[in-house]
């Protein structure tokens, strides 16, 4: 993997690159665009730092990746409703993304990607997001377990995180959203396998007895959160952006600064297309 437009520093060598001399302020060349979005397929996980971004930056910057998706929990937020704030302070009851997940799976087309912007970091370290390569996780799967879960269907809902793990109700007489999706998906754009189960949003698998589904999902969720070899770690600094490729890594913020305070806001790309087998 080379690129003539980019400077690339990997941070492992299957998930997650740092890239160098591109300023998100200004807009990109066709020639840069297409790079960075090979660069981004490539490692899944980009981090750009020392960018100094307005709101319209970022969102002009997302715009070139589809439509900006508009969060279930945006309610309970207000303002633009194209930015997630992400801010953790010693008065937080929770931190958005405190556990492993793929953004917003609940939804019938989650994000194909999401953009956060760090602007604030705890002052005495922490705060760092774990990201997980799932082509990885299904690659290291035993044959016999991936035929078990080749045509396996799960539900993914948002009530699990939003309502049970936030305690915020959805706007009034509705539902958070809830969908069902394969358990092995494919990459619309790489082709490549993908373990698609996330203990943030999964609740579980169809056709299967409760304990039968409860127990591979508490097996693929221990497989995933105790797998260190599938994970590359960001750590922030002010004025960092990452831009992730959701429908083939899960993460993790970790909330390890309390009482200190951590701020961002990130913005998600809309995908075209439901998660497919
Ligand atoms: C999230 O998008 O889940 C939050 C990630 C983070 O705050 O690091």
């Amino acid at each position: 993997m080379s690129y003539q437009t980019l400077e690339i520093s990997t941070l492992t060598p299957h998930i997650g690159a740092e890239v160098h001399g591109v300023d998100l302020s200004k807009p990109l060349s066709n020639e840069q665009f297409s790079e960075l979005y090979q660069a981004w397929l490539d490692w899944k996980v980009l981090v750009f730092r020392d960018q100094h971004l307005d709101r319209e930056h970022h969102k002009a910057f997302a715009r070139r990746f589809g439509r900006l998706h508009v969060h279930p929990m945006q309610h309970s937020y207000g303002g633009d409703p194209e930015i997630l704030t992400v801010k953790t302070t010693q008065a937080s009851r929770y931190t958005a993304g405190d556990g492993w997940h793929t953004d917003v799976t609940c939804d019938e087309i989650p994000p194909l990607g999401s953009m956060l912007y760090i602007k604030e970091t705890p002052e005495c370290g922490g705060g760092d997001t774990l990201f997980a390569d799932m082509y990885r996780a299904y690659d290291m799967l035993s044959d016999r377990m991936k035929s078990m879960l080749e045509g396996l269907v799960a539900v993914h809902d948002g009530a699990q995180p939003y309502l049970g793990a936030y305690g915020v109700a959805p706007p009034g007489g509705t539902a958070y959203p809830k969908n069902e999706h394969p358990v092995i998906v494919t990459h619309p754009e790489t082709g490549k396998k993908i373990l698609y189960v996330n203990s943030g949003f999964t609740t579980r698998i169809k056709d299967l007895n409760p304990w039968e589904s409860r127990m591979l999902l508490n097996g693929l969720f221990h497989f995933i959160e105790s797998t260190v070899q599938l994970t590359c770690r960001v750590r922030w600094e002010p004025n960092t952006l990452t831009f992730w490729d959701n429908r083939c890594t899960q993460h993790h913020a970790v909330w390890d600064y309390y009482p200190h305070s951590r701020y961002g806001e990130r913005v998600s790309i809309v995908g075209e297309l439901r998660p497919a087998a």
